[in-house]
């Protein structure tokens, strides 16, 4: 389990009022002809994450929609270069993108983002910021065996070696969602087809329109 972070988010600054923005979502999302929403993608590394997202992002593009992929790999050379592969760490890192994608939802844009997010406490901390409907985890189900088999990234060589500390599946954990949105078998589906399973996701829940 994931141990609560030592780390203070709590509110520091005193004396800040919310102002409200003269351009609101409803009339962004309303000129635009779509909702916003969050895709958060979880699953293993080499799950097929980022594959899926840029690809679900490019047709979402095709039909002219406002879209923004978020990935774990690099906003982890920005906005979170200050953070590791700890428990505690993960769990910045994941409220933090939490927010950021809330600020995406309030620009009317569809926003995906690809992070292992191992631990259930931090993905349902993320779905928490958001009302119900604007939060659909898409579990990327590639099983340990398929993404070690993969490794693409040399990674899970280097972890089986003792050369990387704390890696997602060999000597840290990943809490497979229980319940989610959409289950995708990136381990088995051809690309094409994971895309248009999403695809009809966003459609039957009135996200996107049925053709653009
Ligand atoms: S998360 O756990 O905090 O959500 P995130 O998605 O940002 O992780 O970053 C994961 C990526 O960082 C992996 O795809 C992999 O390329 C790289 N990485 C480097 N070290 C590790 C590690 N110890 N565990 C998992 N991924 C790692």
């Amino acid at each position: 389990m994931n141990e609560s972070s030592k780390r203070d988010t709590a509110s520091k600054a005193r004396n800040i009022v919310w102002h409200q923005a003269s351009v609101n979502r409803q009339a962004i999302c309303e000129k635009r002809g779509h909702r916003s929403v969050i895709l958060w993608f979880t699953g293993l590394s080499g799950s097929g994450k980022s594959t899926l997202a840029n690809a679900v992002n490019s047709a979402l593009f095709e039909r002219g929609l406002s879209t923004y992929v978020l990935d774990g790999d690099n906003i982890r050379y920005g906005l979170c270069k200050d953070l590791g592969f700890s428990d505690s760490d993960r769990e910045e890192n994941i409220r933090r993108i939490g927010e950021v994608s809330k600020l995406f939802l309030d620009a009317g844009v569809i926003v995906l983002t690809a992070f292992v997010s191992p631990f259930r406490a931090d993905r349902n901390r993320a779905r928490a910021l958001v009302i119900e409907e604007d939060f659909i985890e898409i579990y990327c189900a590639a099983d340990l065996i398929t993404c070690e088999q993969r490794d693409t990234k040399g990674l899970y060589a280097k972890a089986r070696a003792g050369q990387i500390k704390e890696f997602t599946g060999i000597s840290s954990p990943y809490e497979a969602p229980e319940n989610p949105d959409l289950r995708i078998d990136t381990g088995k589906e051809e690309l094409q087809k994971c895309v248009e399973d999403v695809i009809k996701e966003l459609i039957a829940r009135e996200v996107i329109p049925i053709s653009n």
